[in-house]
């Protein structure tokens, strides 16, 4: 049976990239902060799942817990770097944007430095990145938020490099969603494409168990990503996004 630990998996993309691993037969960890979130879903999945309350930001913890969960499963094949934070605001606000970078960046950082020497160690593995189609974006609500995902894009390519450099059988795929139904989404109106969390996550998977290096989610956003990138940057500086 193959491992899978997810990062943020008490709702939305995480919760159902659980249980649709695990209605494939693969052993499931999971991760997150709301511990009764993880136990009932850990109720629902049945013997083949794994749960430990983690917090991506208390690096110490995450520290004992990441290897300690993987010892439980019995191994680690994949790493899904699902847990991430997003809002929109016109206004500045500092105490969220500290909180986006701390989870979204640094939480993320450290669990691809997990996981990375994990697989080294082991020999083969594959990290899965949770960015997003607002990688390829600047928005005025949401600053943190598109700056966040822009760095770990950018950051599993250069993690990509290094496992080339060294010769490493480690696959980095990159998921770039764009607007999907979950907790974080729900109270925004202004969205377009909407994919429901079980149809994403069945793509999210397919693209996993490929091992493709990046995947948009679902496959129509890769025509926004190309139009952002043509998009010259004085045009950027004019947009009310
Ligand atoms: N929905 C979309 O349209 C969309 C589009 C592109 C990318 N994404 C990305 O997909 C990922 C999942 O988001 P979602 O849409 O499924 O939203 P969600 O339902 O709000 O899920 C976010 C998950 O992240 C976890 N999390 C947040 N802070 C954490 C922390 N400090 N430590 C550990 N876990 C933490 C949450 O668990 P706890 O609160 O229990 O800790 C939760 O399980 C995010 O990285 C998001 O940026 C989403």
């Amino acid at each position: 049976m193959k491992k899978v630990l997810i990062t943020g998996a008490t709702s939305g993309i995480g919760r159902e990239l659980a249980i649709q691993f695990a209605s494939k037969n693969y052993i499931v960890g999971l991760l997150g902060r709301r511990t009764d979130r993880l136990e009932e879903l850990a109720k629902e999945i049945g013997e083949q799942a794994f749960y430990r309350t983690l917090d991506v930001t208390d690096f110490e913890s995450a520290s004992v817990i990441y290897p300690s969960i993987v010892k439980e499963m019995g191994g680690m094949d994949i790493i899904v770097l699902n847990a991430g934070v997003g809002r929109s605001s016109t206004l500045p606000d500092w105490e969220f944007d500290k909180k986006t970078i701390d989870v979204n960046v640094a939480g993320f950082v450290h669990g691809m430095h997990f996981a990375f020497g994990f697989f080294k160690e082991q020999g083969y593995g594959q990290i899965v990145g949770m960015s997003s189609v607002a990688s390829h974006l600047a928005s005025g609500n949401a600053a943190v938020y598109t700056a966040s995902k822009h760095f770990i894009s950018n950051f599993m390519t250069g993690f990509r490099q290094k496992a080339n450099k060294l010769a490493l059988d480690i696959t980095v795929t990159d998921i770039r969603p764009g607007f999907v139904w979950s907790e974080m989404t729900e109270k925004n109106k202004n969205m377009f494409w909407v994919a429901n969390t079980k149809s994403a996550v069945e793509q999210m998977i397919s693209a996993i168990e490929k091992r493709k290096k990046r995947a948009y989610i679902t496959k129509r956003w890769q025509l926004i990503a190309l139009i952002a990138e043509l998009t010259p940057q004085f045009v950027w500086d004019r947009l009310k996004l």
